[in-house]
């Protein structure tokens, strides 16, 4: 495998059974991610949208590992983590974090601060005695800008931002490679959005991290990305670099999501060609034949309906799932 690819995901499916009646039979499942293959780079920030329900907060506790995935492989530095023995991969997730969309409900509200991020030192054997814990919960808390002085307190003392702050915190603690950051400001105020944007991209650089980053839509992701990668039902519809993707956009998909975000210009904002998504994407339980996309596709033919497209390599490093571009 290439040095540079830190993480590879092949094949990757997860799909949830649907249970019903007394007897809890499994009548259907959600195809939550249904083959999704893609790598990410050492030190780049792949970003990864598409809308709610498309299979990306999947994507990503799959790769960590959170989820046991139905089939596919995980690589993780060279490492098919499926392949690994439950110690290997307990030692493995030393060096892969998340950190959640929602920093209320992520946080236990009967820990303290210093607690909270003192855990996964404790969980990884990090500190070798309790002053040395107590140091390393400091200097963790000054990086992502907490006041040391608050470690007693406990979440709810603590603002929006200031939790996601906890949650970077607790993420950071046993100073991983990766680190999957799940709509990390979506919950969050506008008016602090932009400060835990700057920490985030921060932190990458002074600790060389790798960030999959998850949001729901291409506005937020373009500044931070390196890479994009867009979802539908499951699947990767689209992926290249930010520029190109927002540049030259190869699938409809891709196009109008692009089209749905307004330009800060009223002349070209009147001028300008929409592509609108109607409705809600189709069920995951029950994705369309051929194409998941074709049944809200504005350029879709019979082709698609029938035959599903690959995954290809349209040009150098853009990855693209349409029959017709
Ligand atoms: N633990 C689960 N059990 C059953 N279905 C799930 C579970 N997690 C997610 N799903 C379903 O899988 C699909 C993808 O969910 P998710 O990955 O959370 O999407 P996204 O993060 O893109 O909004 C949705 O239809 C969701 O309802
Ligand atoms: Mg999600």
């Amino acid at each position: 495998m290439n040095e540079n690819v830190l993480v590879r995901v092949k094949d990757l499916k997860m799909h949830f059974p649907i249970r019903a009646g007394i007897l809890k039979r499994t009548v259907g499942v959600v195809r939550a991610v249904d083959g999704v293959s893609f790598d990410i780079l050492r030190g780049e920030t792949l970003g990864l949208v598409g809308e709610s329900g498309c299979g990306k907060t999947t994507t990503g506790r799959a790769i960590l590992r959170l989820y046991e995935p139905t089939s596919g492989e995980v690589n993780f530095r060279g490492n098919d983590l499926a392949s690994e023995s439950a110690e290997e991969v307990r030692r493995t997730r030393r060096h892969m974090q998340m950190i959640f969309q929602d920093p209320y409900a992520s946080l236990n509200p009967q820990m303290r601060v210093g607690e909270i991020i003192a855990r996964p030192l404790r969980v990884h054997k990090l500190a070798s005695n309790a002053r040395e814990e107590k140091e390393m919960v400091a200097d963790i808390m000054q990086k992502v800008g907490l006041n040391v002085n608050f470690r007693d307190r406990f979440p709810h003392e603590f603002s929006g931002g200031q939790r996601q702050r906890i949650g970077i915190a607790r993420a950071l603690a046993t100073s991983p490679d990766f680190i999957v950051c799940d709509e990390p400001i979506s919950a969050l105020d506008v008016s602090i959005q932009a400060q835990i944007i700057n920490l985030l991209e921060q932190l990458r650089e002074d600790l060389g991290l790798t960030y999959l980053f998850i949001a729901h839509d291409l506005s937020m992701v373009r500044y931070l990305s390196t890479r994009v990668g867009v979802m539908y039902l499951g699947k990767m519809m689209e992926m290249s670099s930010a520029d190109e993707l927002y540049d030259s956009p190869l699938h409809p998909y891709t196009k109008a999501l692009l089209s749905a975000i307004p330009i800060p210009d009223p002349p070209l904002e009147r001028r300008r060609q929409r592509t609108l998504l109607a409705g809600d994407p189709p069920s995951p339980a029950n994705p369309p034949a051929g194409c998941r996309f074709s049944t809200r596709c504005p350029i879709a033919v019979e082709h698609c309906r029938k035959v599903e497209p690959e995954f290809r390599l349209a040009t150098e490093g853009h990855w693209v799932a349409c029959h017709l571009v």
